[in-house]
């Protein structure tokens, strides 16, 4: 396990609730300084779309372990984009669906399936330079990291972002996206293993009122400041959190 050893390269962990715009700014911090970005999130939605192909209840543990063995995870580029394969197959689209978001949650409970998606994001993050997104990625995928930051966002303001998303046909009020965001929050944060947590060595940045480039900046800042060595460039424009 790496988890006390000196890392062989730099690993940067990004934590944080669902909409506190931790994809875009984790892939595109990734993307500016040159490392490969691991989407711990989408291994669980995969493994929940998987066991949802398989007629497998996300709350049955033992069905779901059994199935683990022949659950295969890649990531692949395609077209310029970082997209998860499921057995060979391009389940990107797929897995961005609600209902398999409410899957990932239901299944990232069970001990077993922690652990089986914890020593492939280890592997993947061995391989070279890294920035991992998740919930447990500061705290116990790589608590050495040398770097961790923790994305935080008022559930008002997620909310906000996410009917932006939407769009104006949206049929969701604002009051039902929060308290999805609420209930999301209440789960990954109350659930028995590895819970949501803030790590006690990142650094945490609340984006309620920051403007995407505001928060990129401030990571980049703290990214060179913890790895001199890196060539600094000038960070992509963003516009949208999400
Ligand atoms: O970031 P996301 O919305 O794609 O994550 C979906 C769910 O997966 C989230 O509600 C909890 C779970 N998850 C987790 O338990 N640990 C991680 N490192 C990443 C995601």
């Amino acid at each position: 396990m790496p988890t006390t050893s000196p890392l062989p390269h730099p690993i940067i962990t990004i934590d944080g609730p669902a909409g506190a715009g931790k994809s875009t700014l984790s892939r595109t911090l990734a993307e500016t300084i040159g490392f490969t970005y691991i989407d711990t999130g989408a291994m669980f939605r995969a493994l929940a779309l998987a066991a949802q192909q398989a007629h497998i209840p996300w709350d049955d543990e033992s069905q779901l372990a059994a199935l683990l063995p022949s659950v295969h995870l890649q990531f692949h580029h395609t077209h310029g984009q970082r997209r998860i394969f499921l057995n060979h197959q391009d389940v990107e689209d797929a897995i961005r669906t609600p209902e398999i978001g409410i899957g990932a949650s239901a299944v990232s409970v069970h001990p077993s399936v922690r652990t089986f998606l914890l020593v492939q994001q280890r592997h993947l993050a061995l391989q070279g330079p890294s920035v991992l997104e998740g919930r447990d990625t500061g705290t116990v995928v790589f608590p050495n990291a040398p770097l961790k930051f923790y994305l935080d966002a008022s559930a008002h303001e997620r909310a906000l972002r996410r009917l932006r998303q939407l769009g104006p046909n949206s049929s969701t009020s604002l009051k039902e996206i929060q308290q999805q965001i609420e209930a999301r929050d209440r789960a990954d944060t109350q659930r028995t293993h590895a819970p949501l947590r803030c790590p006690q060595d990142a650094l945490r940045i609340d984006t309620s009122s920051l403007s995407p480039q505001q928060v990129l900046q401030q990571m980049l800042d703290a990214t060179y400041a913890r790895f001199p060595s890196l060539p600094k460039v000038p960070p992509p424009p963003l516009h949208e959190l999400h």
